[in-house]
């Protein structure tokens, strides 16, 4: 999905080499993302750069951007700039296809008067385009985007006093878009300015500066309806320096440096001060300081902005010796998973607390039934963890998917608990479905990976599943986590029932083991990678299984499709006869999960319906089965854990092959082809 950077050096002195290597590097951060172009605009590199907006797009990797910043011999690299704005932006084509024309920045018009990135979709751009081109205002990209800087000039063109702020200008652009949007601004009008704003799409500002901040928080203030009341009002605050309550410390005018990111990754190695922006907040930085106001008070505003601290490490999110971040996460779950846990099962008491639940318990327990809904990865930690939920909580359990909930306009009570499983915390689908139960007036709780995203703050209540930042586009970890998070919300439920002590006592010291288990499956590496190099030249793949461990053929396929373009489906062994078995011959390759459990005798008979057809399958079982183990055919011996946990185990051989399948094809593994890692599109 598209990535958002930009970087403001207020009285820092920077060469112009620095600038182009801070906001090449914010791109990279961001790269995880998606996208399939990237570009930026600075300062003019011509002799009178501040009247001027130099824009630099291409088609394809940030690096070959990169290359063609140097390419240019009439730019000064080595140009001290004191002063300076520069906005970045990977797109991920939407409207118009991926090209030079059609990336971020978009601009005004050919002086590039103002220029704009923008994440997110604006609905209504064909009613805007149609009125600016009738006002005479060219167009040259295919995109929703571009209405965006031309409404601006527009305004600006149009402006009914001589002074008008650049921040008012945004506030009136924003009236007029309908749909989800990031933006951040930059004008030759307003030099060393920058506006940025946000409605449905995620925002945040990253601060440094050499001195201590002499506040926390950023009062919010409220735009006089007025326009022209306003205009004068902000004249007047711009000559009383420091009467707005801006964030300042102890110097007026002291060197400052702003970062404006679509997530905290890009941000994360300048500082980890950062304000997350709410929707519709337009935050503007003018003479270094920052502000943010509101053009329309609503109910329950929050009245200030906090500057938080992110606590996420720069390492965290670097590959360190590994190939990929996606095999990097795969063989961190044996951490990520005692981070899920840690602070919430109590090992020497049996008990689960889950801080985030506490407080609603009462009335989730006297809920009607749980709905589980997500998208991709998210939604099959739901299935994954239906039947243990089912079991432990006595409700019933509805998995949907996001988007098939909503097509359906699914009926939701007051009395329903809804979960809202997602990863990033700002899929789409997940945010729509999420307003759509609120609405009704269900309780609503998230499952997420990501603090301050939009469904963290949309929830009612929720799990912070803590698995770190996942990178990857392939979502690993995380499963493994969200998995792990609702086995935990079931014991907590289930805490003061008589009758499911033991159960869950054999669960927690399941949980308890699991850190280890998932490291003996990680030694199985080389031997999964001897698989993968069998199945290389294969088109398709299936994966079969059925019980807890259904799910581990859903993700593991998605997994294989995704990140190796091999076709390749989950199977539930129980439908085998009613269908799928038309597929199997000698030459279809078949991955069989069988495991332990009480679905261990029907497993066995669909395992009968395949070799009967002449297949070959390769067996994911528990070690030491002497059932499969007088069998002639390949395995993959797992260590054995409690039922409803064996699929955070099964899921991880499926991981691997799918890695080391991409690897072996020569693919991107973290940037899989057409997919995103956040999804902020429906
Ligand atoms: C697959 C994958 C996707 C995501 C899906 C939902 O590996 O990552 O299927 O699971 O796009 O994303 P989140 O969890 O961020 O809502």
């Amino acid at each position: 999905m598209c990535g958002i950077f930009a970087y403001l050096n207020y009285r820092v002195p920077r060469s112009r080499r620095d600038i182009f290597q801070t906001l090449v590097k914010g791109l990279q951060r961001l790269e995880y993302r998606g996208y399939d172009s990237a570009g930026i605009a600075v300062d003019g590199t011509g002799k009178d750069q501040a009247a001027n907006i130099s824009l630099f797009k291409k088609r394809g990797k940030v690096k070959a951007l990169d290359e063609e910043l140097y390419k240019n011999e009439s730019i000064d690299l080595d140009a001290q700039l004191d002063t300076h704005f520069g906005i970045a932006h990977t797109r991920w084509a939407t409207h118009g296809e991926p090209s030079a024309v059609n990336s971020h920045p978009h601009r005004s018009d050919k002086n590039n008067e103002f220029v704009v990135i923008h994440n997110g979709i604006i609905t209504n751009y064909k009613e805007l385009k149609k009125f600016l081109v009738s006002k005479g205002y060219d167009f040259e990209s295919e995109t929703d985007t571009e209405v965006i800087p031309k409404l601006i000039k527009y305004l600006y063109d149009n402006r009914e006093n001589d002074f008008v702020s650049f921040s008012t200008l945004v506030d009136r652009v924003i009236q007029q878009l309908e749909g989800a949007f990031a933006l951040v601004f930059k004008s030759i009008h307003f030099p060393a300015e920058a506006v940025a704003t946000r409605r449905g799409s995620p925002l945040l500002i990253g601060v440094r500066s050499q001195y201590e901040f002499s506040t926390e928080q950023i009062p919010v203030q409220y735009n006089c309806s007025d326009s022209k009341k306003a205009a004068v009002e902000e004249k007047n605050c711009r000559n009383r320096q420091g009467s707005l309550n801006a964030l300042h410390s102890v110097h007026d005018g002291m060197a400052m440096e702003f970062y404006f990111a679509s997530d905290a990754s890009a941000i994360i190695e300048h500082t980890n001060k950062v304000i997350y922006l709410e929707d519709d907040d337009v935050a503007v930085v003018m003479e270094g300081k920052l502000y943010v106001h509101r053009v329309k008070r609503t109910a329950g505003d929050d009245p200030v902005r906090v500057i938080q601290t992110l606590q996420m490490e720069l390492q965290q999110i670097m590959k360190g010796n590994y190939k990929a971040f996606m095999q990097k996460e795969i063989f961190e779950q044996p951490e990520s998973v005692v981070n899920t846990m840690r602070g919430r099962i109590c090992f020497d008491r049996d008990t689960v607390v889950l801080g985030g639940l506490s407080d609603h318990l009462k009335e989730i327990k006297r809920c009607r039934r749980l709905i589980m809904i997500g998208c991709g990865t998210s939604y099959h930690a739901g299935v994954a963890t239906r039947q243990i939920l089912e079991e432990l909580t006595e409700l019933p359990v509805m998995v949907e998917l996001a988007s098939d909930f909503l097509d359906r306009i699914t009926p939701v009570f007051r009395d329903d608990v809804c979960f809202f499983i997602s990863q990033s915390g700002e899929t789409a689908d997940t945010l729509m479905a999420l307003r759509y139960c609120k609405k009704r007036g269900a309780l609503t709780v998230g499952i997420t990976n990501t603090v301050g995203s939009s469904i963290c703050r949309e929830t009612d209540c929720g799990v912070h599943i803590n698995a770190g930042p996942e990178v990857g586009v392939a979502s690993t970890k995380a499963y493994t986590s969200q998995f792990v998070s609702l086995i935990m919300f079931g014991l907590m439920m289930s805490e003061d029932r008589l009758s499911l002590q033991e159960r869950r006592l054999e669960i927690i010291n399941g949980l308890k083991k699991l850190p280890e288990l998932i490291k003996e499956v990680l030694a199985l590496d080389d031997k999964i990678k001897a698989l993968a190099d069998e199945l290389d030249h294969q088109r398709s793949l299936l994966v079969m299984g059925r019980g807890y461990n259904y799910a581990t053929c859903l993700e593991g396929a998605l997994k294989i499709k995704e990140i190796t373009y091999m076709h390749s489906e989950g199977i539930m062994a129980g439908e085998l006869k009613h269908g799928p078995l038309a597929l199997i011959d000698k030459d279809m390759p078949v991955i069989m999960i069988i495991m332990k459990d009480s679905c261990y005798q029907k497993c066995q008979n669909a395992l009968q319906q395949v070799t009967a057809r002449h297949g070959r399958p390769i067996i994911l079982c528990c070690k030491n089965d002497p059932e499969i183990s007088k069998m002639a055919y390949k395995t993959i011996e797992l260590p054995q854990t409690v039922d409803c946990l064996q699929g955070i185990l099964s899921v991880i051989p499926l991981q691997l092959i799918s890695f080391h399948l991409a690897v072996l094809r020569g693919y991107d593994v973290d940037c899989p082809r057409n997919l995103a890692k956040s999804v902020t599109v429906e």
